[in-house]
């Protein structure tokens, strides 16, 4: 029987955190052997928001190296720049012509960023990229026929928006796209931010103490650890009202694949300080061996992405052309 196959994507728009780590990339390098993985930087949604050309060729880059610097073996991962493969720009706009204004317009993420557009310049600036963001995303899941997507909490509803286009393309035009399924983690789908632990951990924070880059200097990684909020309370048991000690929990058992629980009980007897004294300490220990490689590939990008894009581009071209014909684009036989 063929291999199940997973697609998963992270945007180009800032440096990666440990939060992308552990809501997705970690979980992406434990599929690899058993699923056929495709694994892309998704450059074009980068530009949903306005960003500087030369941080996004930067930013990329860092990410594409950062993959395999986190244990992406691009001998069973095609691993690429959506940019590279031209049929993403086509997909998006199939989808978005069997989708509607009202559907794209309730999605969460749309209604946070376009909102924040809005109570700062006004209606008239909300970039339309923005709301086609979900389409350029189902665009990317349909054109791999992928099986399971493995995102973080946040992509949920995008993942849900693509079975329902999938369905409504199936039904409408009878085609046989899969029906995606997300992955969630159990622990760690929503790691959140160390200054504001009701917030999730943001690679577009404006504050730099809020998040671990995967970049930092495993030094001050460990310090920002230690100068995370918590609460004042000072016993550590898990608690919707403790987001603080609960996020450096979910870190902890992450990084140690042991469950929220085995980690609770684990720090019962503890206090704050050594908690996060053992998860700073983890977290160093990640970076510096994720810094290492990093360093070994981050000038083999170039290369090692122009091959991943021309495999990407087989399966893309099959699926885009399935669609094309469904929708009387081309003749059956061409
Ligand atoms: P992006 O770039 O925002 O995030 C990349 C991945 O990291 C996860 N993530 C988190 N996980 C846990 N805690 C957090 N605080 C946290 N923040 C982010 C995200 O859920 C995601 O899995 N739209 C996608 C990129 C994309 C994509 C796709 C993904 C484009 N096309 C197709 C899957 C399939 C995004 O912006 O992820």
């Amino acid at each position: 029987m063929d291999k199940k196959r997973i697609l998963s994507g992270i945007t180009a728009t800032g440096k990666l955190t440990l939060a992308n780590y552990i809501g997705a990339i970690k979980n992406i390098v434990n599929f690899q052997d058993e699923y056929e993985s495709y694994v892309f930087i998704a450059d074009l949604h980068a530009l949903t928001l306005p960003i500087d050309p030369k941080q996004l060729n930067e930013n990329k880059k860092n990410i594409y190296a950062l993959f395999i610097a986190c244990g992406i073996d691009i001998n069973k991962t095609t691993l690429f720049f959506q940019s590279d493969v031209m049929e993403h720009g086509m997909m998006n706009w199939l989808i978005a012509t069997n989708t509607t204004i009202g559907e794209l317009s309730r999605m969460t993420q749309f209604k946070d960023k376009s909102q924040k557009i809005r109570t700062s310049n006004g209606m008239e600036t909300i970039p339309t990229g923005l709301l086609m963001y979900p389409t350029l995303m189902a665009g990317d899941i349909l054109l791999y026929d992928a099986d399971l997507i493995p995102v973080g909490a946040d992509q949920k509803q995008h993942v849900e928006l693509t079975r329902n286009i999938a369905q409504r393309l199936n039904n409408k035009f009878k085609t046989d796209f899969k029906i995606p399924q997300p992955y969630i983690p159990e622990v760690g789908a929503r790691i959140m931010s160390l200054s504001d632990p009701t917030k999730k951990m943001s690679k577009s924070d404006s504050n730099e103490k809020s998040a671990i880059y995967l970049l930092d200097d495993p030094e001050i990684a460990y310090k920002k650890i230690l100068k995370a909020v918590t609460d004042s309370e000072g016993n550590i048991y898990l608690s919707d009202t403790k987001p603080g000690i609960k996020n450096l929990l979910s870190i902890y058992s992450a990084l140690k694949n042991i469950s929220l629980l085995q980690a609770e009980k684990y720090f019962k007897d503890k206090n704050y300080g050594e908690l996060k004294t053992e998860v700073g300490i983890s977290i160093k220990d990640l970076l510096t061996q994720i810094q290492k490689k990093y360093n070994e590939v981050i000038n083999k990008v170039d290369e090692y992405a122009k091959n991943g894009a021309k495999k990407a581009q087989i399966l893309a071209n099959k699926n885009l052309m399935k669609l094309m014909k469904a929708l009387g684009l081309k003749n059956e036989n061409k």
